[in-house]
């Protein structure tokens, strides 16, 4: 069985990682990996392939930056007579970037198979790039597994059949689990000169926070007052970086001592630097989810989260966006009331063995009817 796997963006890498190692080990598949190019420089892609060890792509479309729709149209553009080449009996998508809902797209024009890995999570916000991708994804995937309950209900809802819904854990996790003791023994935190448990961890790369000169003052305005209380390092987007420079934010930022603004990190120095955080906050989906395995409080800066089971059973807290909610949230943590959490139902580290197996089981029992 022939898999193609589409990747495009930072978190695609540390998703598919698991799952084509697994698949690796069957050898009746026959994976292939193809990156869209829609993330492009050294620390926004390469270096994850090199520390999560994913094969070369065996081949990059190289559409690079630019808007949402060209960016969509470039990859449909390019994966087309690149499928229609390979003709393979499988495309598996992760996640919800651009990437995601093209690969998804050409494969399902072409009657190729689509497998979603992530699917079902929604925000319920239409405002966000990544909901229209999730949406569009799910509706034209054949195969839907899911990392959480709340993704279930939301298929079942959306009225997909059950026997295209596969409860499978988080592939995320399987990642970190495999890495984070490497990750410890790097000793992130001394390299800042830091002390573990005494600092706080900022992201920050939503359109919805960062497009916006009003709204990105107010984040900033948070990490300043946050950095008189304990060190703040804060690894810039390009986005986000791009804007800071745009709007003239850069020497605000710099001024502040002990605000560390370093490039986007690896995967294994950003890991064991959350690792041992006091606290992180962010806007990021996937951190949420690491937060919760490795029991760090999260302040969520955002008004909603396709992720809820990161709320219900582990340390994730909405916060909004408004500076003054987000300091009283961040003076509680720093006051020692953080919230427990567990660890969710399947985030146990073998998320891609499940995966691997429904493909070989239904996909190849499919191929066998044909
Ligand atoms: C994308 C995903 C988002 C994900 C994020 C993780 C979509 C709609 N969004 O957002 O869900 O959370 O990746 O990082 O797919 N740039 C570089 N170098 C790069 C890549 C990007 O400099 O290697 C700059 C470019 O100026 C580009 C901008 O970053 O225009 C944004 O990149 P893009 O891929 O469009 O979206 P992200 O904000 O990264």
């Amino acid at each position: 069985m022939k898999i193609v796997n589409v990747v495009g963006a930072r978190p695609n890498l540390m998703k598919i990682a698991p799952l084509v190692a697994e698949m690796h080990r069957v050898p009746d598949l026959e994976p292939v990996l193809v990156h869209t190019g829609q993330h492009y420089d050294q620390n926004m892609s390469r270096v994850f392939f090199e520390e999560l060890g994913i094969p070369l792509a065996d081949y990059n479309l190289e559409i690079g930056s630019g808007t949402h729709a060209w960016q969509i149209a470039q990859v449909l553009l390019a994966l087309e007579p690149l499928l229609q080449k390979l003709s393979p009996d499988l495309v598996v998508v992760v996640g919800d970037v651009n990437s995601t809902v093209a690969g998804a797209l050409v494969a399902s024009r072409l009657g190729i198979p689509v497998a979603h890995v992530e699917a079902g999570l929604r925000s319920f916000d239409r405002t966000m790039p990544e909901e229209i991708n999730r949406v569009v994804t799910d509706a034209i995937s054949d195969y839907l597994f899911t990392s959480e309950p709340s993704a279930n209900e939301n298929l079942r809802r959306e009225g997909i059949p059950e026997e295209k819904i596969f409860f499978v854990g988080n592939v995320m996790i399987d990642t970190l689990l495999t890495h984070r003791d490497r990750a410890g023994r790097l000793g992130m935190p001394r390299r800042f000169g830091l002390t573990p448990g005494d600092y706080a961890l900022v992201t920050l790369h939503r359109p919805s926070n960062v497009d916006d000169p009003e709204a990105l003052g107010g984040m900033l305005e948070v990490f300043v007052d946050l950095q008189t209380r304990l060190p703040v390092v804060f690894p810039v987007h390009p986005r986000t970086w791009r804007r800071l420079s745009d709007w003239g934010f850069v020497e605000r930022v710099r001024s502040a001592g002990n605000l560390i603004i370093v490039e986007p990190l690896g995967y294994l120095e950003f890991l064991g630097l959350l690792a041992q955080a006091r606290m992180v906050l962010t806007d990021s989906g996937g951190i949420q989810e690491e937060a919760t395995i490795l029991e760090v409080p999260c302040l969520t800066l955002r008004n909603n989260t396709e992720r809820p089971v990161t709320i219900a059973e582990g340390t994730n807290e909405l916060v909004g966006t408004s500076p003054e909610r987000i300091l009283t949230a961040a003076r509680r943590v720093l006051h020692g009331e953080v919230k427990n959490g567990h660890r969710p139902d399947l985030w146990d580290g073998r998320a891609a063995e499940r995966i691997v197996r429904v493909l070989c089981d239904r996909v190849a029992g499919q191929l066998l009817k044909a």
